[in-house]
């Protein structure tokens, strides 16, 4: 049963809109590749340091109210969970590539930028990870305009130049287990850097260089683009992001058409109606149930 079946069916199945969805999330297979490369520990970041700014994380819509924050966070907790047992291996086997999460969705203004801060930031608090938070919407860099790295050498940089170290343009934050890689510097050429096989080599060396890194990328929308699809067959996890009340089924259809391939794709439903702004509800298929948003 194809992944747009599934994902029909189980809603089909609730007899509820998708805004309704139980929460939860499960992959639709974590199979350990043993050509899969392992990666030696050791720890980068030679860029100049990001301060993470709650306050301007906030003002420019990124960071929930702080009177949603406290359901926000247990949300987060909730949905990086199963990403991180995937990425590392923690309770359940490793799934390839698992530690390179791709945050996607079919259009723009559905939370991916949203989401893939607030996923980096809950994932920060894990002890025995290092996240590396990559802003890959290389035609609509917000994240790096916010923490202040806009016109910053980033990834597009790295992408131009083979023989570049990538490392050296990755920046530590003020949180010590957080750090922080720019679009980089745009040209003409961005979408065919962004889908090139240098992107994958380079994407490939992102996870290798720490075996406790997770890699979290904030990428432009599934339909309007030809990197994001490019850029989702790298990408070990997909968490595809859909904003409640907004994205049109047949849109979200037609998007999860470009991951139908893919082998771990999950879906976060985003802004639910119900609640205000920061609700969050999560929904997933695979062979692990739904999990109901808000409890612990
Ligand atoms: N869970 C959420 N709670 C509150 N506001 C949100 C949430 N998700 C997204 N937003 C808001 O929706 C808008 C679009 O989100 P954004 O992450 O920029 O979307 P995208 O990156 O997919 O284009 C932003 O103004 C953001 O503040
Ligand atoms: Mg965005």
């Amino acid at each position: 049963m194809s992944l747009v079946e599934k994902t029909l069916r189980k809603l089909q199945e609730s007899g509820r809109s998708p805004s309704e969805a139980p929460a939860g999330m499960a992959p639709r297979q974590t199979a350990r590749s043993e050509s899969e490369v392992p990666r030696a520990p050791q720890e980068h970041a030679h860029g100049p340091m990001v301060p993470i700014e709650r306050g301007t994380l906030r003002a420019a819509g990124l960071l929930a109210p702080q009177e949603d924050l406290e359901l926000l966070v247990r949300q987060y907790r909730k949905i990086k969970q199963p990403l991180i047992a995937r990425a590392i291996g923690r309770g359940a086997p490793r799934s390839p590539k698992g530690y390179l999460i791709m945050i996607a969705s079919a259009m723009s203004g559905e939370g991916k930028t949203f989401t893939a801060v607030n996923l980096a930031l809950s994932m920060a608090l894990e002890k025995d990870l290092r996240v590396l938070l990559v802003d890959a919407d290389v035609a609509k860099p917000q994240l790096s305009h916010v923490l202040g790295r806009g016109d910053a050498p980033g990834l597009l940089d790295a992408l131009r130049d083979p023989g570049g170290d990538v490392e050296a343009l990755i920046c530590p934050t003020d949180l010590p287990t957080l750090s922080f890689l720019a679009a980089g510097r745009s040209s003409e050429d961005a979408t065919e850097l962004l889908a090139s096989t240098r992107m994958e080599q380079l994407v490939a060396e992102l996870g290798q260089n720490d075996e406790q890194r997770v890699v979290i990328f904030d990428s432009p929308p599934l339909l309007q683009t030809t990197e994001s699809p490019a850029l989702a067959r790298m990408a070990g996890q997909v968490v595809v992001v859909v904003r409640a009340e907004f994205t049109p089924q047949p849109v979200l259809l037609d998007a999860l058409k470009t991951l139908e391939k893919h082998p771990s794709v999950s879906l976060v439903l985003n802004q639910s109606i119900r609640t205000v702004t920061s609700a969050y509800y999560y929904y997933g298929y695979g062979k692990q149930h739904a999990v109901p948003a808000g409890e612990e």
